[in-house]
């Protein structure tokens, strides 16, 4: 298929965001390592590879690098920081250490005329991240941009149709970014336009339904935008054959199980099987403090109650995303994004060595899901719904979980999330909840004094949730919420506001 993109992965921060601004120019990209077989390359030839910048140099022993005869196939490349320094020394040319690693806002000067620069200023700014640079070009290839600083900021070999760059396109902060890629996939690969939600959509009701005609199928279904979009798409296509299992872990919000149930069910006239497993949940959490088992206990819970719930059926289809199953970080080992969650354990691998899972959202990036969810028509306050992990409240109650802690957080979270909807902040901000601190505090309370719970509330925004600022949330906002909360809870005396960003800290307490 030569409508899409490959990028091969050196382990850049910024490699998945290269495929998601592909796809954003109706492209189709796909990230594979960068040792994927050429064979494999070859067999499926895509319009054009983008070779990814990466961590590593490729002065050092061992260095990543690609089969050599990928530059003779014909195909166009573009290579970014560590993908342009390979392809120099690996064609003839010599990339040095510089002195000092260049990071951050750069110059570009344009100095010749390049396919890859039509309608680029001659002067913009670029996001430069390095340490090595190219010293002298391979046979055949000439500069086309220089930095500020004199340093070769964009090579190419016309005739062979392969470029390449030294800062990074991809990222916002390079002006002119949108512009070079676009030029690379349509001046350049002549790639067509054929990604889009629209497309996506019809395709993948097709192949449910010529894969699943006449079968059972299953899902489960949180209230969270992936797993509601799935169950929409898959009831359009399967109807009433497909039906879906929604597990109430007894972590959920304040009438949480509710609320779900109604939108999936009378809003979205969807199938459900709901399984109340709360005091199951509670039990196995008894008397447990450490974050970290009790993660573990609610995802061995629930893949149990799940499965046990599992009647006859042919198919399960699961909401995995793209982040969860490319590999990346190929040169630092697998990368943090693919954790062993629930959608890849034992009971699913059986399945899967089956060919029982279905995964159609496989290869596509949270904000792609967020726009079938539009298309699909799914109601804005479903779309919107902030972020839950799927620990749900357990890891907002430091701590051991006893059923009135849970109580307490529930109600003083219900107030905070109110007062931000009614204050027009709910949808401004990324994710907003309470926490429920494992301390006491001293406070007066009418003539008394008591001995009470604090509460912290934390806010914050985010793109992604992999980096996230707290939110200077409108210090009425905040005031009226806490003197709800501790008018209202007679247990909690203190309310505090959480004002660190992540990194260091973490989005979650727990
Ligand atoms: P952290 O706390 O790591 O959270 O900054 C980043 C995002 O992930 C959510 N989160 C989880 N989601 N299972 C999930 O499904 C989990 O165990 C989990 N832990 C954190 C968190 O709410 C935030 O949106």
């Amino acid at each position: 298929m030569r409508d899409k993109i490959l990028i091969l992965d050196f382990g850049s921060q910024y490699t998945q965001l290269i495929a998601r601004r592909v796809r954003e120019m109706g492209v189709y990209s796909e990230i594979q390592p960068f040792h994927y077989d050429l064979k494999r390359i070859l067999a499926d030839p895509p319009a054009g590879i983008i070779l990814s910048g990466g961590p590593a140099s490729t002065l050092a022993a061992g260095a990543p690098r690609v089969d050599k005869k990928l530059f003779a196939a014909g195909i166009p490349v573009l290579g970014i920081c560590y993908g342009m320094q390979l392809l120099t020394r690996m064609l003839g040319g010599r990339v040095q250490r510089s002195a000092q690693r260049e990071y951050g806002q750069a110059q570009l000067d344009i100095l010749a005329a390049s396919p890859l620069f039509a309608g680029v200023r001659d002067r913009s700014t670029v996001w430069m991240s390095h340490g090595d640079s190219v010293a002298a070009l391979a046979p055949g290839y000439a500069a086309t941009a220089r930095s500020a600083d004199g340093a070769i900021a964009a090579i190419e070999h016309r005739t062979s149709r392969i470029f390449a760059v030294q800062f990074h396109p991809e990222v916002a902060h390079t002006q002119e970014g949108k512009k070079i890629l676009a030029n690379f996939l349509f001046a350049i690969c002549d790639a067509p336009r054929a990604w889009s939600m629209k497309n996506f959509i019809a395709e993948e009701t097709a192949k449910l339904r010529a894969q699943c005609r006449g079968k059972r199928v299953v899902l489960g279904v949180s209230g969270g935008v992936d797993s509601t979009t799935l169950a929409v798409l898959t009831r359009r296509a399967l109807g009433d054959k497909a039906s879906a299992i929604f597990v109430n872990n007894g972590l959920l919000r304040l009438n949480e199980e509710r609320e779900v149930l109604d939108s999936l069910r009378r809003r979205l006239g969807l199938n459900v099987t709901y399984i109340d497993a709360s005091r199951r949940f509670l039990a196995a959490l008894g008397g447990v403090a450490s974050p970290e088992r009790k993660r573990k206990i609610i995802g061995r819970t629930f893949i149990d109650v799940f499965y046990a719930g599992l009647k006859d059926f042919d198919f399960l289809i699961q909401g995995t995303l793209y982040p969860d199953v490319i590999e990346s970080n190929p040169v630092q080992g697998p990368s943090q994004t693919i954790k062993t969650h629930h959608n890849r354990v034992r009971e699913v691998q059986r399945l899967e060595k089956q060919g029982r899972i279905i995964e159609p959202f496989r290869f596509l990036f949270k904000d792609e899901v967020r726009e079938v969810a539009r298309l699909l028509k799914i109601p804005a306050d479903i779309l919107n719904r902030h972020p839950f992990p799927g620990p749900g409240l357990a890891v907002r109650v430091l701590g051991a979980v006893t059923p009135a802690k849970l109580e307490v957080l529930k109600q003083a979270d219900d107030i905070f999330i109110a007062e931000l909807k009614s204050s027009g902040c709910y949808d401004r901000v990324w994710q907003a909840f309470a926490v429920l601190l494992p301390v006491r505090s001293v406070g007066v309370m009418g003539d008394e004094r008591a001995y009470g719970q604090v509460v912290a509330l934390r806010a914050v925004t985010s793109s992604d949730g992999m980096t996230a600022d707290w939110a200077a949330l409108p210090p009425e906002v905040l005031d009226a919420a806490a003197r709800r909360i501790v008018r209202r809870i007679r247990a909690v005396n203190r309310v505090v506001y959480d004002v660190t960003s992540k990194p260091p800290a973490t989005i979650e307490w727990e």
